[in-house]
């Protein structure tokens, strides 16, 4: 039997995504359509592009799973606390990391432009996809940001290059093996060579082939950093350390749905906590917490102020971060 995938917008797309939502039957879905809607995206395609986010990762065993008005709540007290501490008039910067799609990072700075001037920096490092289409293949392949590769994107077929196909659906296992052996080898010379020669996040047309950057930031999002220099989208990575250290500092710093024992080990935790804090500026806050569902739930959250190399926690929201433990109240600036 052969699986088919879903390739394009229609009406096999919606067909699909509805049966999939009322638990009736999958299909896999080409992350290929992501560039598709941020060249054309209406409120009609949210749907899709839900189901998109949630094919992609956002490293081993992290979702990229966010939502627009999740934490709302946690941006009102932020704004409350920035006027006390601030008023209204100094300019605020915020860095808001592990973003996902920066969906709630657009709701903070538009909740936080309402009553200061603010610039927000969103960053993941899981911040874009690339495709592949070599010329004399059908097949286009897709790669994560660290260029791995995810998928094999042909007309109504959605291949996956990272894991093996079902075993119920052994022609697709044949396909795979096929894409693997002649499709993929090529794929990955011509995006390595794009690379090194500092394609980085170009575009590319030869006689070899064709290389797409799509970022995989939500098209609001991408216009509101289109729109306004106070709003930016970048690729950062959390625990870039002694060898690549962030000089710049910010009056907070957010963490959130990131910096979980779900994700990464304790140890880990405790790193990316040590380095986040380090990117607050003296008397500035650093947020911390995590959706107490993955999708909706209150986000639990903790507030701390830097005072000097301290971290002290002032506040906390919904019982606050869930592991304080990991969070070492010492600052220790990683050197420049
Ligand atoms: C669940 S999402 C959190 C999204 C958003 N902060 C929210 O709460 O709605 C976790 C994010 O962490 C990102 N991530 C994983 N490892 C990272 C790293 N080393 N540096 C930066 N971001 C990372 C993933 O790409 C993913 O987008």
């Amino acid at each position: 039997m052969l699986k088919r995938g879903i390739t394009e917008r229609g009406a096999f797309e919606r067909k699909a995504i509805a049966q999939m939502r009322a638990g009736h039957g999958w299909w896999p879905v080409a992350l290929t359509l992501l560039a598709e809607l941020q060249d054309a995206y209406q409120e009609a395609d949210e749907e899709l592009l839900e189901v998109l986010y949630a094919h992609t990762a956002g490293g081993y065993g992290v979702h990229k799973m966010t939502r627009a008005g999740r934490m709302q709540a946690l941006d009102a007290r932020l704004a409350d606390e920035l006027e006390t501490r601030y008023g209204t008039h100094t300019p605020i910067s915020v860095h808001d990391m592990a973003c996902s799609n920066a969906i709630t990072s657009l709701d903070m700075y538009r909740s936080l432009s309402d009553r200061f001037p603010v610039s927000v920096q969103a960053s993941d490092y899981f911040d874009a996809l690339w495709t592949v289409t070599p010329d004399e293949s059908v097949f286009t392949v897709v790669f994560d940001a660290n260029a791995s590769p995810v998928q094999f994107v042909g007309r109504g077929m959605v291949i996956s290059a990272s894991h093996r196909e079902p075993f119920r659906y052994p022609l697709n296992g044949a396909l795979r093996a096929l894409l693997m052996k002649f499709v993929l080898p090529t794929a990955v010379s011509l995006l390595q060579a794009h690379l090194e020669s500092g394609g980085n996040a170009n575009d590319a047309d030869s006689d070899q082939g064709s290389i797409r950057h799509v970022r995989l930031f939500h098209p609001k999002c991408l216009a509101a950093a289109a729109e306004s220099t106070n709003f930016r989208l970048v690729r950062h990575d959390l625990f870039a350390t002694s060898t690549q250290p962030s000089t710049q500092q910010y009056q907070v710093v957010r963490v959130m749905n990131a910096l979980t024992p779900h994700h990464f080990d304790a140890d880990r935790v405790r790193e990316g906590i040590r380095i986040a804090a380090s990117q607050v500026e003296p008397g500035g806050l650093l947020l911390l917490g995590r959706s107490s569902e993955e999708s909706d739930g209150a986000a639990r959250t903790t507030a701390y102020v830097r005072k000097d190399d301290h971290l002290t926690s002032i506040w906390t929201l919904n019982d606050g971060y869930e592991w304080p433990d990991l969070v070492d109240p010492e600052i220790s600036t990683p050197p420049a």
